[in-house]
């Protein structure tokens, strides 16, 4: 199904800034979509710009957009863009929820990113992963017999994406699963427009006493390593979204929706299961729940190509947009479970790529699985364009997913 066509619209450059287009009249960022299947059609025209573009944000502040997939890769890999700001508090912001809050010490970063991460990495890897699968799959057969009990039609968001991605990322991070609730009422509350919605007060005391607990009595988990650094290396690792059942839960909705709203290529995955590892390629590039923004910041100034950004600027990843490149995905915005080769980058890229890349494709790939396997008539229970967005959000998703079998 042709999910979207490039729409060329006329723009204008109103001022220019340190050699890059400052452009108004391309509205704000973050762009808001009006479809889960068609990008904001600024981004073509965002695309074609010389240079990368300053665009002004929700708060009114400035900040560069990245929008192409060769600039992303390269700012991305490039050691002087970063989380931290000298002036956190007065620092340039993509939005005013609480998602993403630039940190501080900017000279400090990079050391102490290599120092949390060199730690958990290897937890992440693939071969620790690949000997989650067992019980990853226990946990999706424990929710899809929660769906099938519940009967069509249901919601597949509430009965599949968010528990499933709650039980995993809580049991792989040891976290007791009586206490879901709190992480799942403060993971929405950071996503909120309004900041006042969300306290870390709460968030940090739990996490601090919980750290405690695996300090004396380590596990065999992620919170156990995290217990076990020290210091500011710990505090950088918290805040770099380290615990997100959220993320993935949003993915897992979006991918059953393009899915299912295509029935040739929803046949074609039923029919050939073993064209599942690249459906999840598929899914992780084109279905994005909020067009996957992250804000970023300029550790030092920075001449990339044309454009000359200053230490301290803000500068945003759109990756809905970076991997809808039509320069390096042909017909990008068709969504297509065999395209090949699919060299996304919806993990990022460079230092700061994805530590649970190979935990999301395991837990994507084994819940699409068993649904298949098990509920062979699996549809949507309403038209696509039914299905609601989440407009509140600043990360996006789904109200809701009705489906019937
Ligand atoms: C489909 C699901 C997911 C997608 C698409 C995704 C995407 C991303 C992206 C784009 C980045 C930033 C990369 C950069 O700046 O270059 C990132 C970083 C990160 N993600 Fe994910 N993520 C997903 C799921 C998760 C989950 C489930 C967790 C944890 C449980 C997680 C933990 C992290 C951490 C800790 C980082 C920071 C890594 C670092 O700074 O070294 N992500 N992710």
């Amino acid at each position: 199904m042709l999910l979207a066509r490039p729409v060329q619209i006329g723009h204008s450059v109103t001022q220019r800034s340190r050699g890059s287009p400052l452009t108004d009249d391309l509205g704000t960022i973050p762009f808001v979509t009006s479809s889960p299947f068609i990008e904001p059609d600024r981004f073509a025209a965002v695309r074609s710009l010389h240079g990368i573009p300053r665009m002004r944000t929700s708060t009114g502040d400035l900040g560069w957009l990245v929008s192409r997939y060769d600039d992303a890769r390269a700012l991305c890999a490039d050691p002087r863009i970063g989380r931290s700001h000298t002036a956190p508090e007065r620092a340039p912001r993509l939005w005013h929820a609480a998602l993403f809050p630039p940190q501080s010490d900017p000279r400090q970063e990079m050391r102490q990113h290599r120092a949390w991460r060199s730690r958990l990495a290897p937890r992440f890897g693939r071969r620790s992963v690949a000997a989650w699968r067992p019980r990853v799959q226990a946990w999706a057969d424990e929710t899809v017999d929660d769906l099938i009990a519940a009967g069509p039609p249901a919601d597949a968001c509430a009965l599949v994406a968010m528990p499933f991605s709650l039980r995993v990322i809580l049991d792989f991070f040891g976290i007791p699963y009586a206490d879901a609730e709190l992480f799942h009422q403060q993971q929405t509350r950071a996503r909120c427009p309004d900041p006042a919605e969300y306290s870390s007060t709460e968030m940090y005391a739990y996490l601090e006493a919980l750290l405690d607990r695996k300090r004396r009595r380590p596990g065999d988990d992620a919170m156990s390593d995290l217990a076990a650094i020290e210091g500011a290396p710990r505090i950088r690792a918290m805040g770099s979204g380290f615990i997100d059942h959220t993320t993935i839960a949003l993915r897992i909705g979006y991918g059953l929706l393009f899915l299912l709203a295509d029935p040739a290529q929803r046949d074609l995955l039923w029919r050939t299961p073993g064209l599942l590892p690249s459906a999840v390629e598929e899914i992780l590039r084109v279905a994005v729940p909020g067009g996957s923004w992250i804000p970023r910041y300029a550790l030092a100034d920075i001449e990339h190509g044309q454009t000359q950004m200053s230490a301290g600027d803000l500068v945003v990843f759109a990756f809905e947009s970076i991997n809808r490149d039509e320069r390096i995905f042909p017909d990008p915005g068709r969504f297509a479970i065999d395209r090949d080769p699919n060299p996304h980058i919806a993990f990022g890229y460079g230092k700061f790529y994805c530590l649970a890349s190979h935990l999301s494709r395991l837990m994507l790939e084994v819940i699409l699985a068993t649904l298949i396997r098990r509920l062979p008539g699996l549809r949507l229970a309403v038209a696509p364009e039914e299905v609601e967005v989440d407009r509140e959000s600043v990360t996006g998703g789904l109200l809701r997913l009705p489906v019937t079998w």
